[in-house]
């Protein structure tokens, strides 16, 4: 049973020194590995495994093919400027690989899982010596998993699995006992840049978590320009998390006054403060209706533009 440290309750002081030995004795005289994915959760941890091991820790930005757009520059230099060095490692053409032809939700999860631990992370554990994989899971990773809802990319222990004998190295997950809301606390207290730590939530599986249907290298596309068109024009709206989600369905649309059997993408937008409920943001009509305007102008093929008007439950935030 993990002991829960809400947000309200949390002593960032406290906690920070607590996971920095924490992370020091398991590691001793080691080195470790961490994947940054420049999302929230990740970028704390790695400031965390900076404060504890210093050099011993080498931070990797895996470009799995599945990020946004100019995402692993970006990072990279957010980093820099920290006085944290991170390496990127190009494994896209794995995972595109591993993805083709899988349609169901969690078997997409799962290949991605595979991908990420027993061939990336495991070859750059075997390279960098390094016994341990410093990671940045939270409670809501853990809780939908065991609760049967989503199987959260990196969650093992409370599935039964042992990372030690699965894939041949321990994983060390400071964060575990927070969500979002204590995270951004610890991470504002790390001095990380508000850039890094105010970044609505992105998910594990990234944009493979936004295409309903296959993963494709030209699907990701389309969904990479309307992620970008969404994030641009919904960042001062104060909401929890948005996104853009591509259908596989399609439907006929009128294109230079043609019939189209286009594609059709999904605009979420989310009030929540913990992602364990969310309400769909009452965003303004002409705001809608301009992000319509601007997805169909700028992405091809595109011909009908939707906004999801539910809660969670019984949806959930991302859509795959
Ligand atoms: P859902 O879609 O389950 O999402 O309502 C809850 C929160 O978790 C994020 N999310 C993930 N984060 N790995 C992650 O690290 C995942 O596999 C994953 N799936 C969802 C989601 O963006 C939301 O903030």
């Amino acid at each position: 049973m993990i002991k829960e440290i809400k947000a309200g309750e949390l002593n960032t002081e406290k906690f920070i020194h607590e996971k920095v030995e924490m992370i020091r004795s398991a590691v001793g005289d080691g080195t470790a590995i961490n994947a940054l994915s420049g999302g929230v959760d990740s970028s704390v941890v790695t400031m965390l495994g900076h404060r504890a091991l210093g050099d011993k820790l080498k931070t990797y930005f895996i470009q799995n093919g599945l990020m946004r757009e100019s995402e692993p520059d970006r990072v990279r230099e957010l980093f820099r400027k920290l006085e944290v060095p991170v390496e990127i490692i190009d494994a896209s053409k794995e995972f595109l690989y591993a993805l083709r032809g899988i349609k169901d939700p969690e078997e997409k999860r799962e290949a991605i899982t595979q991908t990420f631990y027993k061939d990336v992370f495991r070859r750059l554990v075997r390279e960098s010596r390094a016994k341990h994989l410093l990671q940045g899971t939270i409670l809501t990773d853990v809780d939908e998993t065991v609760a049967g809802v989503k199987r959260q990319h990196n969650v093992f222990e409370q599935l039964g699995i042992d990372p030690q004998k699965e894939f041949g190295y321990r994983i060390i997950e400071p964060l575990i006992q927070l969500r979002k809301d204590g995270v951004r606390k610890v991470g504002s207290a790390l001095g990380l840049p508000p850039e890094l730590f105010d970044r609505i939530p992105f998910p594990g599986p990234a944009l493979a978590a936004r295409i309903i249907g296959e993963v494709t290298e030209e699907r990701l596309e389309t969904v990479r320009r309307a992620t970008t068109i969404v994030e641009n024009k919904l960042k001062d709206t104060g909401a929890f998390q948005y996104m853009a989600i591509l259908h596989e369905d399609r439907v006929t649309g009128m294109v230079d006054g043609r019939r189209e059997f286009g594609q059709q993408i999904e605009i979420r937008c989310w009030d929540s403060l913990d992602a364990r409920t969310a309400t769909p943001t009452q965003l303004p009509f002409e705001m809608l209706t301009g992000l319509a305007a601007e997805i169909i102008r700028q992405i091809p093929g595109v011909v009908s533009v939707t906004y999801n008007i539910t809660s969670k439950p019984p949806s959930t935030i991302e859509a795959v």
